[in-house]
């Protein structure tokens, strides 16, 4: 399966902290907000990967993460020249795509715990997955309604009056029907190409599967200034009480195997003295002291 961060926008809602750093590359806690969506894909074993962002903010990317050699992954960049909507990250990377199965992550959302989407991943066979997640606020969301098996019946973007709390997080793995289905998409009220349409087609084909993520699982939105402060003092707090990272992609390369321990050590020689680079030594270390990973 291939991967996509959908990295651009205009972050308008985080202004003025977006005036020249987009939102996707702004701190949440010890690292760059993209490096948690990117540690998704690569813990799920993504190695083949596109980047889309604005013309303005590509550059940045590429500057931090540059061909994604160094974790053993290859990052490919695409422009999105106007935020037109979700879906046409799939006609952006059609040529990307071409028939393989693609998984969308985009770029302000970070996960924690679990091992929810690896399992997805390597249990996806066709149609289109997608996770719901229990929230208190649905209608800022896509909202998923559940029959009493919980079958999925209905999905509706940002629903005035939702018909469950359970919305739709921004991770998605689709079959290669969805650039066909993408370019049928039709823009929305608010002028978009809605993920949600994509969705709602999957559904009538009979081919939508939604996996409830379990509660002790953590999907943190970091769209607005409150709720970045929010995500980034979680992340604190979870790593300060458990010496483990949230959102390392250079861990989650060596334990993938993307990366050989060799590798893995001259990446860190080249990092300056830091928190960050301790932690990954330590990584090594206790891979070493546990039978994993000996260079
Ligand atoms: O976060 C999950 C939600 O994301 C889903 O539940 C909704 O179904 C989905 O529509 C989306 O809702 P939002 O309204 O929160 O999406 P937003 O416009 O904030 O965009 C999400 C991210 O994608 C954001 O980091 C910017 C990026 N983006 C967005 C659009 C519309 C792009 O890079 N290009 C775009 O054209």
């Amino acid at each position: 399966m291939k991967g996509i961060v959908l990295a651009g926008g205009v972050g308008s809602r985080l202004y003025p902290l977006t005036d020249v750093v987009s939102k996707q590359l702004q701190p949440v806690y010890d690292k760059p907000m993209v490096y948690y969506p990117l540690t998704v894909l690569i813990a799920s074993g993504i190695r083949e990967i596109c980047l889309i962002s604005s013309p303005a903010q590509l550059p940045n990317f590429e500057r931090l993460l540059g061909d994604g050699r160094k974790w053993g992954i290859e990052i490919e960049y695409r422009e999105q020249s106007k935020p037109e909507g979700i879906a046409q990250a799939f006609l952006i990377a059609d040529s990307f795509i071409r028939d393989h199965p693609v998984a969308l992550i985009l770029g302000d959302n970070v996960f924690s715990g679990g091992d929810a989407f690896p399992r997805a991943v390597a249990a996806f066979e066709s149609g289109a997955t997608v996770f719901a997640y229990h929230v208190r606020n649905p209608e800022r969301y896509g909202v998923v309604e559940f029959d009493s098996e919980f079958r999925p019946v209905s999905i509706v973007e940002k629903p005035r009056r939702p018909k469950s709390n359970y919305a739709v997080p921004g991770v998605y793995l689709y079959d290669n029907q969805v650039v066909e289905i993408a370019k049928k998409v039709q823009p929305s009220e608010r002028g978009e190409l809605e993920i949600t349409d994509i969705h709602q087609t999957y559904l009538a084909r009979g081919q939508l599967c939604v996996e409830r993520l379990s509660r002790g699982f953590a999907w943190l939105d970091a769209g607005t200034s409150t709720s970045l402060h929010e995500a980034s003092s979680y992340v604190g707090t979870i790593e300060k009480r458990q010496g483990i990272k949230i959102g390392c992609p250079e861990e989650a390369a060596l334990v993938r195997n993307f990366l050989t321990r060799a590798q893995f050590d001259a990446l860190i020689e080249e990092m300056p003295d830091c928190e960050y680079r301790s932690y990954l030594k330590n990584v090594a270390a206790e891979m070493e002291r546990m039978g994993h990973g000996a260079a």
